[in-house]
């Protein structure tokens, strides 16, 4: 059984999430940060760092192949538990299965609310007074495993979609971190 507390960071651009959960650390270990784009603004962050990083472009790879891969360098690593940071790339059910119970998601929505992309905008259009994030276990559903943490964040008049993103990302930045922590340590 490894230990839940070696975590690997899954990307694949700026990478705001994960800066959060390596500088935010406590309870647990960023040993790696993974990504399906080499062009990941986030890896030139973690690179500076000191990080493990490692990338291989994902498109035109067949689904589970890819995630072989990259589950091997996971493994290699000695990971225990697999954070899921804006990846854009939903995993193969093969990948979901080998890492089961081990995958967390942030998704910039109060899911059930908004599963999905354009999360903001669909929030706007529905004239929701709150909006806010979650996270959660990833299973084959698409955003739709338990839910381990929310915090909300008021939507204000004049929000647009990048308004509201702002102020919602702000949020993702203290729950996943806090969130990750419990999950690894519970
Ligand atoms: C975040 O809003 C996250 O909730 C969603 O994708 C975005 C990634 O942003 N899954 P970043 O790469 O962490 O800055």
């Amino acid at each position: 059984m490894r230990d839940p507390r070696r975590v690997a960071v899954l990307i694949s651009g700026r990478g705001s999430n994960m800066r959060a959960l390596v500088e935010k650390a406590d309870g647990y270990e960023i040993v790696l940060v993974a990504s399906n784009k080499p062009d990941a603004e986030g890896l030139v962050w973690a690179e500076q760092r000191g990080l493990h990083t490692w990338s291989l472009e994902s498109k035109g790879q067949p689904k589970e192949a890819f995630d072989r891969q990259i589950s091997a360098i996971i493994e290699a690593h000695d990971v225990g538990t697999i954070a899921l940071a804006g990846f854009m790339r939903i995993l193969s059910r093969w990948f979901v299965a080998e890492w089961r119970e081990r995958i967390l998601n942030i998704h910039p929505s109060l899911l059930p609310k908004y599963p999905g992309l354009d999360t903001h905008a669909r929030a706007l259009e529905a004239k929701d007074a709150v909006a806010g994030c979650s996270v959660h276990v990833v299973t084959d559903e698409l955003d739709a495993g338990q839910l381990l943490g929310q915090a909300e964040v008021p939507v204000l008049p004049g929000d647009t979609s990048q308004s509201l993103e702002q102020r919602v990302l702000a949020a993702e930045h203290q729950l996943y971190a806090r969130v990750l922590s419990e999950f690894v340590n519970r």
